[in-house]
């Protein structure tokens, strides 16, 4: 791929304004907003090139990139730039791809790129939207029981659909992890981290492994791992990425199904000491089953994972966009298009549905309710219920007929 042409250097004119700062002079203890008014001046029509942005802090690290929150001194708003850990020509080449694919994705569950630039010292950086929620993966810890946790399934959809969008236009994630999904105060759902994203359309524009290995991660989320030609997190690693043979959209829809595991059993589907070991489960064999890990999981969603989650790509749904559908389908009550129902089930299904209100009101409502269907927890209990009748009328019909 041809170089990027990010904005060249340029040195800070002399102004009356404050200088934006560089990184290395960046201060946590700067107050976060107080720079717009007082370091750009409407008259002067707004910074500089070079000088547009005073960087408050460091917001937070990856596995190769840290985010600085900033001041946007031109548009007076907070942003996130990301800079490289440990530039160098390969990391630079991979970095400025990045950004063009990011340019590229214009859909609202997808991190909006503004800007990209170098600082003086010629080390490049973008910019775009400070998220000021949590990951995904805070979010998964922090949730106690199944229920609470099932409350994000919404946000594993909002990403999958993201997905379908991407994969719409050939370009697969290649290391989606629920530390790459932020959700914000309104739940608004954001996929960030687009550094190992390929260009299925140009093969040739997708970044080649570097020729050192890093397996690097600030130690609470899942670490990234780049070992020879394998790229990606292992945790939700498909078979084939393991083996660092080629991939396609299906390496999204295993790593979404990984990450519907994670948040349904409430540990990721495999577990090891580091990267390499975590790999090594992954090419020996597939993770417990998430109906062992997870007890008591409505059918439908067992089945969606397992479909996602398959070892060989054609056994997976073959875009983002379907497994996207099936999991609506589950949320809205609809027959799941690869659960195989027995007839008793359908049955119940059909009853349920046929009766009068008050005794279809669900043993105990779910966060997940969503419009005509109820949650499928809901049916769950309702079915251990009727279990538990049909049991004591037949205890009690035994008894009769003892007697
Ligand atoms: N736009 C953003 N707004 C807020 N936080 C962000 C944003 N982008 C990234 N982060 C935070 O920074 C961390 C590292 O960013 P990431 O792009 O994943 O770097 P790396 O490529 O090194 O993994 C993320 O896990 C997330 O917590
Ligand atoms: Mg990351």
């Amino acid at each position: 791929m041809s170089e990027m042409n990010f904005r060249a250097p340029q040195r800070a004119r002399r102004t009356t304004e404050s200088h934006a700062r560089k990184p290395s002079e960046s201060s946590s203890t700067a107050p976060r907003d107080a720079s717009f008014a007082s370091q750009a001046t409407a008259s002067s029509g707004g910074p500089a090139e070079g000088e547009r942005y005073s960087v408050v802090g460091e917001h937070a690290r990856g596995g190769l990139g840290r985010i600085l929150e900033a001041a946007d001194l031109r548009l007076k708003r907070s942003v996130a730039l990301k800079e490289l850990l440990r530039p160098d020509e390969d990391e630079e080449a991979r970095f400025m791809r990045e950004a063009l694919i990011i340019a590229r994705l214009q859909h609202p569950a997808i991190i909006p790129i503004q800007d990209v630039g170098r600082w003086p010292s010629g080390k490049p950086y973008y910019a775009m939207k400070l998220v000021s929620g949590r990951s995904l993966a805070e979010l998964i810890e922090e949730k106690k029981s199944v229920r609470e946790r099932l409350a994000l399934l919404p946000n594993i959809i909002a990403v999958s659909d993201a997905m379908a969008y991407a994969h719409s236009q050939r370009i697969i994630h290649r290391d989606l992890n629920p530390a790459n999904v932020l959700i914000g105060p309104f739940g608004e759902t954001v996929v960030i981290d687009w550094g190992l994203a390929a260009d299925l359309s140009n093969p040739s524009g997708s970044p080649v492994p570097p020729r050192k290995s890093v397996s690097a991660g600030d130690g609470a989320g899942p670490r990234l791992t780049i070992e020879g030609a394998v790229l990606g997190t292992a945790e939700y690693m498909p078979l084939e990425q393991a083996q660092g043979r080629e991939v396609d959209e299906r390496a999204d829809v295993y790593a979404l199904g990984a990450m519907l595991y994670h948040l349904l059993a409430g540990v990721p589907p495999y577990d090891g000491e580091n990267s390499a070991a975590i790999m090594e489960k992954v090419i020996q064999g597939p993770p417990i089953a998430l109906e062992r890990q997870q007890r008591g999981l409505p059918d439908e969603l067992n089945t969606i994972v397992r479909k996602a989650m398959a070892r060989e790509a054609r056994d997976r749904y073959s875009t983002a966009k379907e497994l996207a559908e099936d999991l609506k389908r589950f949320q809205t009550g609809q027959l799941v298009s690869t659960h195989a129902y027995t007839s008793w089930a359908l049955a119940r299904r059909w009853t349920r549905r046929n009766r009068s209100e008050p005794e279809r009101a669900p043993a105990y409502s779910s966060p997940l309710v969503a419009g005509p269907g109820s949650h499928r927890l809901d049916c769950l209990a309702e079915e251990v219920s009727d279990r538990r009748r049909r049991l004591e009328i037949a205890s009690r019909n035994c008894g009769r007929s003892a007697t």
